[in-house]
């Protein structure tokens, strides 16, 4: 193997596993992320090379919907269609129920309605991702309503969270996402619930949604490495 970063070489192997799953005709979710981008790159090249034919995107964000456009993948949107067939998206951690902790790219609010919509979600990461316990390696995102981040702070403070607001980088300030709100990463102790947590969260007034993504992934693909090749795994539960 050639002197390529092993997560590189993992996440690629993983986003070309992924659309290698897309059929003809499928609407497909786009996730954000590194690893999804991958997976946006290969569409494209099978719509290009004529193996696939005739899919929609969903774009998850600013960034997928970009990328799509590079690539060639039509896009649409909810008012226009009435399901998706697959999405695939990255995560920022994965334990062995397949429950995820998403929102490192500040996108998780339109992923999770993308995600939960797919009657396939795909999860592709690399081997780094996954964990024993949710909350492990990364704080859970939570995107609050501007007005309101100060009621959150205390409220998620109260839960027992350690919430920090999410600051931009080359940007002064804090991280705005897509939808006009910012983001508090909150680092919990442990995670012994996560659908609980879930709810708990969302039930704040001022929360539009938080990256802990419970029961909604139906394949894990994960990207690893073995004797310097990379390779992909399907993670049962
Ligand atoms: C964006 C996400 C991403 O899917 C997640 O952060 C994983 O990203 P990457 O594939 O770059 O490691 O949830 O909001």
């Amino acid at each position: 193997m050639a002197t390529e970063d092993p997560v590189k070489l993992m996440k690629q192997q993983v986003g070309k596993a992924a659309a290698d799953r897309v059929q003809s005709g499928s609407i497909v979710g786009l996730g954000t992320g590194s690893t999804t981008a991958f997976a946006i790159q290969f569409l494209g090249e099978r719509l290009r090379s004529g193996a696939l034919k005739e899919i929609k995107g969903v774009p998850t964000s600013f960034q997928a919907s970009v990328l799509a456009k590079q690539h060639g993948i039509p896009l649409t949107t909810l008012d226009e269609i009435d399901h998706i067939d697959i999405a695939i998206d990255g995560a920022d951690e994965v334990d062995p129920q397949h429950n995820l902790i998403k929102g490192g790219g500040a996108a998780h609010t339109r992923e999770k309605v993308v995600d939960s919509l797919a009657k396939q979600f795909i999860v592709v990461v690399d081997s780094s991702k996954l964990v024993d316990r949710l909350g492990s390696t990364f704080a859970v995102p939570v995107e609050v309503l501007p007005m309101a981040i100060a009621p959150v702070t205390q409220a998620i403070e109260k839960l027992g969270g350690k919430p920090e607001l999410r600051m931009g980088v080359k940007k002064d300030g804090p991280v705005i996402t897509d939808q006009g709100n910012m983001v508090l990463d909150v680092q919990f102790d442990a995670i012994d619930n996560p659908a609980e947590l879930e709810k708990t969260l969302n039930n704040i007034p001022g929360v539009l949604e938080n990256g802990l993504f419970v029961g909604l992934a139906h394949l894990v693909l994960v990207g690893e490495i073995h004797n310097d090749h990379p390779s992909v795994r399907e993670m049962s539960r």
